[in-house]
């Protein structure tokens, strides 16, 4: 049986609103949906199997901030096996759910002094560097996204004043993907200044590909943890990443949970 009506059977027809891919040390928002169905990556064809250490591994559906969410714990990242389309068919049964949005999370490295550990910063764009796309090898002409509101307007608008409401310090910027599974060379990262980046890390950006192929409108934010390499008093570590996450992890929520009530 595909994963679509596993998950149908399960969590029941009604349709999904919006789906929202947690980071590193943001489990925590799983645990805040209610009436919750909850579904081991493991039981669910196509989507990642193992997982990096910090994820869960599970499908989580149930209610959020007023709406119907489907919450993807745990994503696979390109280094685990060097597919970038990996998140296709996740992102395809959250389109199956009937849901039009897709959130992103992750946590990233910043590459300004004054948005250090714990800051949030709304994505404005983005830079793929890496000559990977996970629409590669795709037929037909959908392939040819048009890219220049990766990000919707209307949905980075709606965060700039839920942060406002809420009294958290608003950023945007630019997510520069970088491959990992390594942290990067101070030169790298000066490398990646001129080339406009605001923040560096090693997912999302293959999701917002694969998102935008499908008409998902799209957001994502990132919870800085750690300034980028190079920067003076930058600590990283994947351990750091993760403590620092799960530190920061309330303003966070309550960013998407404003998303959720203020407007999709
Ligand atoms: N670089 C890449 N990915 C990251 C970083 C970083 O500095 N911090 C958290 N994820």
């Amino acid at each position: 049986m595909e994963a679509l009506s596993i998950i149908r059977r399960q969590a029941g027809e009604k349709p999904v609103e919006a789906g929202i891919v947690l980071g590193s040390g943001l489990g925590q928002l799983g645990d805040a949906v209610t009436e919750a169905v909850s579904i081991h990556y493991e039981a669910l064809p196509g989507f990642p199997k193992g997982g990096v250490s910090g994820h869960q591994g599970r499908l989580i559906i149930g209610g959020l901030a007023g709406r119907r969410v489907a919450v993807f714990s745990g994503r696979e990242h390109y280094y685990e096996h060097g597919n970038p389309a990996a998140m296709r068919p996740a992102l395809e049964a959250l389109q199956g759910l009937g849901a039009s949005t897709l959130i992103l999370t992750n946590a990233a490295g910043s590459l300004r002094s004054a948005v250090g550990p714990t800051s949030i910063v709304v994505h404005s764009d983005y830079v793929n560097w890496s000559g990977r796309n996970p629409l590669i090898g795709e037929a037909g002409d959908a392939r040819f996204v048009d890219m220049r509101d990766a990000y919707d307007p209307a949905l980075r608008a709606t965060l700039r004043d839920v942060a406002a409401r809420e009294g958290i310090p608003h950023h945007e910027g630019v997510y520069f993907w970088f491959s990992g599974p390594t942290f990067e060379t101070p030169a790298e990262i000066r490398a990646m200044k001129i080339l406009g980046a605001d923040l560096v890390g090693m997912s999302t950006v293959p999701e917002v590909i694969l998102a935008r192929r499908l008409g998902l409108r799209v957001a994502a934010l990132s919870m800085v943890t750690n300034l980028a390499a190079g920067f003076e008093g930058a600590e990283i570590s994947h351990h750091d990443t993760k403590a620092v996450a799960a530190k920061g992890s309330a303003a966070m929520i309550r960013m998407i949970k404003g998303l959720l009530e203020t407007g999709l």
